[in-house]
């Protein structure tokens, strides 16, 4: 195979010229590995939910499972608290949230402050209600927590306008056919507090302080069967929510006292519908925060589907094996978490593996190379 033997000292010379190329070229390749190593890809809300579940660590990693089903690590600095500060991140055009929760003071939407780890832990209110403020995360429990609510949750009917005062939030203030004037989730409040009757009057204080009567058929019905009742250019809710079969949105039938007594999703969970509200508690009833609550933030556009509801999938974390190291200390915080054997599993290639591989190849090919120099050919 060798056609000529190179002289050894400048083999040897070529060997280490290259050698040394090699390790370099091999430890910048291992840089630009890291750099751009695949990061996680996650919707918005399942990651601010992963670390809520997390207890809400401030400095420490903690886990998320990414789409691929691969388990990643991230940071409250570095992958959730530009999601609160960063505009454009929810839908194209959005303001960023800390630019109307800046800070925890009155002149701050809600009193709130999403700028800071503080200021999402405090919550809303914490100025008027400082012994009973809203916190928008339970620590280790995101399916309760308001914030989840607030992300995944349209406004009803789908069009409202954003108002940033407190004034739309009961809807527009409606006249019964007795006469009395009300707004119309204080009205549909009072027939849900009075246990809901299908056809006995029900009574409610009208603005002007005196009390009126109404029933569901004549005053309340209304309120989901027709159009430009909440806000000019609305559908009836009817529209949507039609029939209690699975063409109807959220299964629901939003047009007779039986579909609103059933409320949603009784066909694919016929064990555990979703009421609209348990009779005598409108306070906590889930019609309520859907007749008064703006999705967050403004301005999301309304999806008819499922799709968009956990906000848009981002890029976010590590892959767990480059944080080993880190993990250590997260699971000494976190005893539930997957047991460190899974952790500590080697990663597939080594790190020297690259530079190593390359750096052998190397060799043999000059030692394989026939040189140039030398005792001419004969
Ligand atoms: C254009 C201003 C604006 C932006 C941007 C905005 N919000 Fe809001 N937010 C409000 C206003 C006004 C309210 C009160 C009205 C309401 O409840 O809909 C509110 C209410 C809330 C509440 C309810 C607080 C409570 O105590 O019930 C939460 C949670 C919230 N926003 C979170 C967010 C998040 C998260 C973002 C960013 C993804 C965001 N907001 C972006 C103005 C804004
Ligand atoms: C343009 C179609 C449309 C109209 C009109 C509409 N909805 Fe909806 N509604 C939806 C869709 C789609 C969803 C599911 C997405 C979501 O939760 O935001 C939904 C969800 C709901 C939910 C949540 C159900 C659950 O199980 O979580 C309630 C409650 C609701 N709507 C009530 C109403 C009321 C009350 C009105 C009228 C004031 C109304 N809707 C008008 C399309 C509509």
């Amino acid at each position: 195979m060798f056609r000529k033997n190179p002289s050894r000292g400048a083999l040897t010379v070529r060997v280490l010229v290259m050698a040394m190329l090699l390790i370099v070229l091999g430890a910048a390749r291992v840089f630009a590995d890291e750099a751009d190593q695949i990061r996680g890809k996650i919707e918005a809300v399942n990651l601010i939910g992963a670390w809520v579940d997390a207890g809400a660590p401030e400095k420490e990693p903690f886990r998320f499972t990414g789409k691929d089903g691969k388990t990643y690590m991230a940071t409250f600095k570095e992958d959730i608290l530009p999601l609160f500060t960063e505009p454009n991140t929810w839908a194209p055009g959005t303001a960023a949230c800390k630019k109307c929760h800046f800070a925890v003071s009155k002149d701050s939407a809600h009193e709130m402050d999403l700028s800071s780890y503080e200021g999402i832990m405090t919550g809303g209110d914490s100025v008027s209600k400082p012994d009973k403020p809203a916190r928008i995360i339970i620590p280790g429990n995101w399916n309760n927590s308001i914030l989840r609510n607030r992300l995944r949750n349209n406004r009803m009917p789908p069009g409202m306008p954003f108002d940033i005062t407190e004034s739309n939030r009961d809807g527009p203030v409606v006249t019964t056919k007795s006469g009395g004037s009300i707004e119309a989730v204080n009205l549909v409040g009072a027939w849900v507090d009075a246990g809901a009757p299908e056809k006995e009057p029900f009574q409610f204080t009208g603005k002007d302080g005196n009390s009126y009567e109404a029933t569901f058929e004549e005053d309340i019905l209304p309120l989901f069967t027709k159009p430009d009742v909440w806000a000019p250019r609305t559908e009836a809710c009817s529209e949507c929510h039609f029939a209690i079969s699975k063409d109807s949105a959220h299964e629901m039938d939003l047009s007779s006292y039986q579909g609103i007594m059933t409320g949603g999703d009784s066909v694919s969970k016929p064990d555990k519908p979703a009421k609209l509200f348990t009779p005598g508690d409108w306070a906590n009833s889930m019609l309520r925060e859907r007749l008064r609550n703006n999705r967050m933030p403004p301005g999301m556009p309304f999806d008819i589907t499922e799709s968009n509801r956990d906000g848009p999938v981002i890029e976010a974390g590590r892959p767990l094996q480059t944080s080993a190291e880190t993990t250590a200390s997260a699971e000494t915080e976190q005893p539930k978490a997957a047991p460190s054997s899974n952790v500590k599993s080697s990663p597939a290639t080594p790190e020297w593996a690259i530079p190593a591989l390359v750096f052998l190849a190397i060799v043999i090919l000059a030692a394989l190379t026939p040189t140039r120099k030398g005792p001419p050919l004969s």
